[in-house]
């Protein structure tokens, strides 16, 4: 209890999954938090079983891949909670894409929301963060920024390998390297969490068919009795980023993802 006492957080895709988990977890730690999302009957509901749990909340409808609607959001926060430490860019979406099936589109609206979202979160936080003496910005990666789909099975490939999809979150570790380096005079941590597979509505209709070969391939990398992660198990991750206990980590996108990168 009370370990981010005092902090303002923005949790952005926070209606459900993972963005849930951080924005409960961080309320219920003692932090303030702008709940954003684009689902806005979702994350009004998820607001107020966090406000029927004691956290102190506020949904705020919001694209992420709109730097208007970040502008917004920040001013929003800031006459709201008084100043922002805490930011959490973890809106994201799959999509099921290639190269050589190339289509603008898709690519735009992935980069959009994955990497444009986050740049746009770190130029609208940083300022305020500054103002606050420090902050503490979480940016979400995945396995994917550091492992595709398989490929060498053919039953596999015809799922498609998410080009966009590795290539956004990728670009997030860089670009949490490079942000971390250029405001740590500022006392700004940025770090990324990379997550394995975890049992959230983003996964949840590949899952329900057991047979797909992506999902067996899944389970083939669980090496935990536990099985498929749970949203709680990353968010606590970034309860600990966000808090001072992390004063000394910058810089880096840690595995939670029980194994799969590296066993
Ligand atoms: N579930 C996994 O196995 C897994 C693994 C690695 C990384 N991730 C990443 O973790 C993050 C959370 O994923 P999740 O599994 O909780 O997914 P989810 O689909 O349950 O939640 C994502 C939320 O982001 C919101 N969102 C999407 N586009 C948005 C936009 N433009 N603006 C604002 N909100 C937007 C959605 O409405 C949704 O509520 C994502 O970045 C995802 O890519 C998930």
């Amino acid at each position: 209890m009370n370990r981010l006492k005092g902090k303002v957080a923005i949790v952005t895709g926070a209606a459900r999954g993972m963005g849930e988990a951080y924005a409960r977890l961080m309320a219920l730690e003692g932090a303030r938090v702008m709940m954003t999302d684009l689902r806005a009957e979702v994350l009004e509901a998820a607001a107020a079983n966090i406000r029927s749990l004691g956290g102190d909340v506020t949904p705020l409808v919001c694209d992420a891949s709109d730097i208007d609607h970040w502008r917004e959001l920040t001013a929003k926060t800031v006459e709201t909670y008084g100043g922002l430490n805490v930011l959490v860019n973890n809106a994201g979406f799959a999509t099921a894409t290639s190269c050589e099936n190339f289509d603008q589109a898709l690519w735009d609206k992935c980069l959009g929301v994955i990497l444009y979202g986050t740049v746009y979160g770190i130029h609208c936080a940083v300022p305020e963060m500054r103002k606050a003496g420090g902050g503490s910005i979480i940016n979400v990666a995945s396995m994917t920024s550091f492992s595709a789909f398989p490929n060498t099975e053919t039953p596999i490939r015809e799922y498609g390998v998410d080009s966009p999809y590795c290539a956004a979150k990728g670009a997030v570790v860089s670009l949490t390297r490079a942000a971390a380096w250029q405001y740590a005079p500022d006392n700004i941590r940025v770090n990324a969490i990379a997550p394995g597979i975890i049992d959230t509505p983003i996964i949840a209709d590949l899952m329900e068919n057991p047979e797909n070969p992506i999902v067996k391939f899944w389970r083939s990398r669980l090496y935990l009795p536990s099985g498929f992660g749970q949203a709680d198990e990353v968010a606590w991750m970034g309860v600990f980023l966000a808090s001072d206990e992390a004063s000394h980590v910058t810089g880096v996108t840690i595995p939670v993802d029980g194994g799969y990168l590296t066993v």
